[in-house]
């Protein structure tokens, strides 16, 4: 195990009925910007528990956020933000919403163009202090400190954060998730998946709190996933995915160990270039990540086929194949497509991801050995 400095400054208020607590945490005299998307809220009472908490405050709102945040409705956050002298931001949403919020509270008092932190031009050296209620578990960005920002006028989508955009509270209320279309709750199951064979699946660390850990959360989608799908309103069902989901991409199952990120950072193309949800490019390219390092990987994959799909007949090579079709199977069972040609992408746009991988120089992977090649080999797998 690798040697680790870590604190989730974090806190959680978790369970039913808890989105009145906001009223504890937010101080009676700051002024308060609800930021939310496009109206689900509003369709499920969310909104309406939110105002009641918030109606001593005086706060206003900004609604809109589109799913994977655009940078320029961001900025016309920042100037009502700066209009209506507004201390605290609240994000009412999913991890969209709760990205945006980041994003914002970070580039409310930057003097320069806050694209700089997402292109790693600008640190980020402070961000206006924020809330979040979650409503879709997914990102684990109610957990943690990253956020994803696509400018869609040059159709790009880069990763930031910093130690300034962690939230001071989330409420996770799982009954705020009842009313998740099928999509949405498919493709949060497969995001915490990836989230955790991003930081599981590399090579042997030796961190076996860590390795335990990761299964447990990959064992508990296996056991909760088809509960969901057809009983959708299950309370315990619906409490376990919330909170699977933020141990996913809290950091801890990170720490002390070399982690991947590959597939994550090939399915923000596909997003940038073909609008594809987050949860679907992951079960796109996941496979193709399995299969093409499957040397690289071969020890944690060949545990992860024993210790979660009981996997345990055969060479080494054909315990692979299971165990990447095993995975593929899991993503079909939520109805999701895990394949390029199910989203139109061809070899026209799978070049254009490549040449994209060309010209950032990008080495990603646990060993730094998935070069643009390397990304093109895995796509090819997956048309
Ligand atoms: O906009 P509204 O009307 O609220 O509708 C949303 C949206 O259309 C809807 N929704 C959310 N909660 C709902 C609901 N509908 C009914 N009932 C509810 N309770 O779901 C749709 C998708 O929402 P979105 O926030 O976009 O989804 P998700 O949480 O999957 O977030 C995806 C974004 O997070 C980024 C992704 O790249 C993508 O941009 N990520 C952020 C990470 C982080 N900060 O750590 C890590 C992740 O790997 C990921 O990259
Ligand atoms: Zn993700």
């Amino acid at each position: 195990m690798e040697n680790f400095k870590f604190a989730n400054p974090v806190k959680i208020i978790f369970g039913k009925d808890t989105i009145k607590e906001i009223v504890k945490e937010i101080p009676q005299n700051q002024r308060v910007l609800i930021i939310y998307g496009g109206g689900s809220i509003k369709k499920n009472g969310v909104y309406d528990q939110v105002t009641q908490a918030l109606q001593h405050h005086t706060w206003f709102e900004f609604s809109g956020i589109e799913p994977n945040p655009h940078y320029e409705t961001c900025l016309k956050a920042v100037e009502l933000i700066n209009k209506e002298e507004i201390d605290f931001l609240l994000a009412v949403g999913g991890g969209s919403v709760i990205d945006a919020t980041k994003f914002i509270a970070a580039a409310v008092d930057y003097g320069g163009d806050p694209w700089d932190f997402m292109t790693g031009k600008s640190k980020i050296n402070g961000a206006l202090p924020f809330g979040t209620v979650l409503t879709l578990p997914a990102t684990g960005s109610e957990m943690n400190k990253g956020f994803v920002i696509t400018k869609a006028a040059t159709q790009e989508k880069l990763a930031g954060g910093s130690a300034h955009t962690y939230p001071k509270f989330s409420v996770l209320d799982p009954e705020t998730t009842y009313s998740l279309p099928e999509r949405q709750t498919a493709n949060g199951i497969i995001d915490t998946f990836v989230h955790v064979t991003e930081q599981y699946l590399t090579f042997d660390n030796h961190a076996l709190v860590q390795d335990y850990f990761a299964e447990g959360i990959l064992k508990v989608l296996l056991e909760e996933a088809p509960k969901v799908m057809t009983k959708p309103t299950d309370y315990n069902v619906r409490a376990n995915l919330m909170w699977a989901s933020s141990w996913g991409l809290n950091d801890w199952i990170g720490q002390g160990v070399e982690t991947d990120w590959a597939t994550h950072m090939i399915g923000h193309e596909l997003t940038a270039f073909y609008n594809i949800d987050h949860g679907q490019t992951l079960a796109i390219v996941l496979p193709g990540v399995m299969d093409v390092q499957r040397t690289d990987k071969k020890e944690k994959i060949l545990r992860m086929g024993k210790n979660i799909f009981n996997i345990t007949e055969g060479t080494e090579n054909e315990r692979i194949d299971k165990t990447i079709t095993a995975v593929e199977n899991f993503f079909q069972s939520l109805n999701v497509k895990t394949r390029l040609s199910d989203y139109n992408v061809d070899e026209v746009g799978i070049e254009k991801i490549v040449q994209r991988f060309k010209d950032r120089k990008w080495a990603l992977g646990e060993r730094g050995n998935v070069t643009y090649d390397v990304v093109k080999e895995i796509l090819q797998r997956r048309r």
